[in-house]
């Protein structure tokens, strides 16, 4: 077979008058007066081929092809002629006057053209995955996610790092999200897990003393899916003996550092913000604050109890609390129309309404109006308009519940009312705000079942100095976790482990796993603890997660190669799919459903 001699996308000027054979697909094809101008694509790039009537074999194949026929051109290259230079490809000053030609696959014609302006549904996309992995856009995704996935297997590499793999058929343990559960055929009535994260093996690794682990691990969450969550994704995954969090906190952050450098030459900070989770919660409602823009929250409850204003008083008497944020020129940026949307989304977030209050405008200069404004006696006002930092024209947005649904809601309309502003920087430009998130609370309280769930996971370790209060106040435990956080989107989480047996028992028991049910699910945990557990700790990086961001991408579906979508299905091979009765049987499984539902994408 004759093999191609260079690539689409690397002929420019130095190569003109040399013969070269390339290989590809048919982007476009233009005929002028007989001359068949052929764009012909490799991964990468295109080139344009010329076929001349005056090499008859090889402008009869050039005339008749059609868009993703696959084409073996040899010829020569020259310049192209003066006004005929294409100054946005990078090939666009040369051209190949093609002498032979071989059709190598005639292709059907196609649901889309990998080259097309229009925007083809994402569905089509899905199902014809191997045409959208000819778009540029996709193909430069996974180019970058490749070279994302080096640069971490190199730096930790550098950094004394083994690559272990774990496994995938694994145990079901809870770990917080629902897992995928994979019958057992030899073993009837039972089933592996599919990990939620290699999490438990490798802290197994540290007890057996691999000291410093990393792999490029598949972790399997049956989760309600959205932009930013795949049933499957792939983490960056760390751990490493005798450290503390400052030496996580300085490796990552070294990580990012040159991912940013050599992905997209952008010099990052050498030392990233940092803000305890009670801080970001106070300021921002949430626990990923996008650091892009202002609109912090302000706790205004002990001016808010001495208004007339029932909706205040009664929560903050109630025990709850009253905050606010303030939207500079938001009297007039806001329409009315667009405060109604505002508080029916402070209402999906649990919110019983959202008081509003406006500065001037209509009201008069140094006035206030809005629903609650009567309520508000001048002095109250001229109060409110020093805490909250307000001027004329300024809108006060606020909520009154309980201090929970007040961060959510807030912190939830925040991001909203950056966005319909314009107040987040277009692209990465000037975005780039990473944040450290410490000192997470160890537990939530679920009034729903009345117990307590780790907000991280059973294994993470309790600030040393909050342990006596695991049986006074678990809720008020610290623990020794932290996420990175990038342009309100976490990107990773860690924590130093327990590597006590006598305190991972006690934290199961708060969590309510009876001794027996520990030793049922975590008896290789306990009995690793036993035998000379070193004091370790690690993180998780979501890898769809970072080359979203990096490239400026609005979901983890455009970086990753083979997505489901929101339902999680993959629509190329249509999985998941009903099997057979034998299949079944031979597993020992009886479905309850009848017959296999019908599927909305
Ligand atoms: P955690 O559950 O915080 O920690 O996950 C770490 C990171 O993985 C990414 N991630 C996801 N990405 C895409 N789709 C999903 N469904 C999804 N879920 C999580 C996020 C997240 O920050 N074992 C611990 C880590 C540790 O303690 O070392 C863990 O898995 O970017
Ligand atoms: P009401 O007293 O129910 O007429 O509400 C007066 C204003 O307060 C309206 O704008 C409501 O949207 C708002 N509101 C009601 N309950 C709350 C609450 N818990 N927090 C904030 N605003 C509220």
């Amino acid at each position: 077979m004759t093999k191609r001699t260079h690539s689409c996308g690397e002929l420019r000027q130095s190569h003109i008058g040399q013969t070269i054979t390339l290989a590809g697909w048919v982007n476009a094809y233009r005929d002028h007066g007989g001359v068949a101008f052929v764009d012909l694509r490799d991964r990468s790039g295109i080139s344009q081929a010329v076929f001349h009537p005056d090499f008859k074999d090889a402008h009869e194949i050039g005339r008749a092809l059609r868009n993703e026929d696959v084409v073996m051109v040899t010829g020569s290259l020259r310049a192209r002629e003066e006004g005929k230079v294409n100054p946005k490809m990078p090939t666009g000053e040369v051209e190949l006057v093609v002498t032979s030609a071989t059709l190598v696959n005639k292709a059907d014609p196609v649901p889309f053209t990998p080259g097309q302006r229009e925007v083809v549904a994402e569905d089509t996309r899905l199902k014809y995955r191997y045409l959208d992995m000819r778009r540029k856009e996709l193909t430069d995704a996974l180019i970058s996610r490749h070279k994302v996935v080096k640069i971490m297997r190199d730096y930790c590499d550098a950094e004394g790092f083994l690559e272990i793999e774990t496994p995938i058929l694994y145990k079901s343990t809870p770990e917080g999200a629902r897992e995928f559960l994979v019958p057992s055929r030899l073993h009837a009535g039972e089933f592996y897990a599919l990990p939620q994260s290699p999490q438990l093996f490798k802290q197994v690794l540290m007890v057996g003393g691999l000291e410093k682990y990393m792999q490029i691990a598949r972790c399997f969450r049956d989760e309600d899916l959205r932009a930013d969550r795949q049933p499957e994704f792939t983490q960056l995954d760390i751990e490493m003996a005798f450290i503390d969090r400052e030496d996580i906190i300085k490796l990552i952050t070294g990580l990012f550092v040159r991912l940013w450098k050599e992905v997209l030459n952008i010099d990052l900070p050498q030392t990233f913000l940092r803000m305890t989770y009670q801080e970001a919660m106070d300021r921002f409602g949430i626990d990923r604050p996008d650091m892009r823009f202002g609109l912090e929250l302000k706790d205004v409850s002990d001016w808010a109890k001495t208004t007339d204003a029932t909706v205040f008083k009664s929560a903050v008497e109630a025990g709850g609390n009253v905050k606010l944020i303030t939207v500079p020129g938001g009297g007039t940026s806001l329409t009315r129309k667009q405060l109604d949307a505002l508080t029916e989304e402070a209402k999906k977030f649990g919110a019983k309404g959202l008081a509003y209050l406006k500065f001037g405008g209509d009201a008069g200069a140094g006035k206030m109006s809005g629903p609650v404004a009567k309520f508000i006696s001048d002095a109250k006002q001229a109060e409110l308009r020093a805490l909250a930092d307000a001027k004329d024209g300024d809108l006060i947005l606020f909520t009154a519940d309980k201090e929970a649904v007040c961060w959510r809601v807030l912190g939830e309309l925040r991001q909203n009312i950056a966005r319909q502003l314009k107040l987040i920087p277009e692209g990465g430009g000037g975005g780039w705000k990473f944040l450290w998130v410490t000192d997470f609370p160890s537990f939530d309280f679920d009034e729903s079942t009345g117990r307590h769930v780790a907000k991280h996971h059973p294994f993470t370790a309790p600030m040393d100095e909050d342990i006596p209060m695991l049986d006074t106040a678990p809720t008020k435990v610290r623990a020794k976790a932290y996420d990175i956080v990038l342009n309100g989107i976490e990107l990773g989480g860690g924590s130093i482990r327990i590597h006590q047996k006598d305190l991972q028992s006690k934290v199961f028991g708060l969590l309510g796993i009876s001794p027996e049910d520990a030793q049922k699910k975590f008896a290789f945990l306990l009995d690793a603890l036993r035998f000379g557990a070193p004091p370790m700790g690690g993180i998780a990086l979501g890898v769809d997660r970072i080359v979203m961001l990096m490239l400026n991408r609005q979901s983890i579906r455009d970086v990753i190669a083979f997505p489901k979508t929101q339902s999680g299905t993959d629509l190329m091979t249509e999985a998941p799919s009903p099997v057979s009765p034998p299949q079944l049987i031979e597993l020992s499984i009886a479905t309850i459903v009848q017959k296999p539902v019908a599927r909305s994408q």
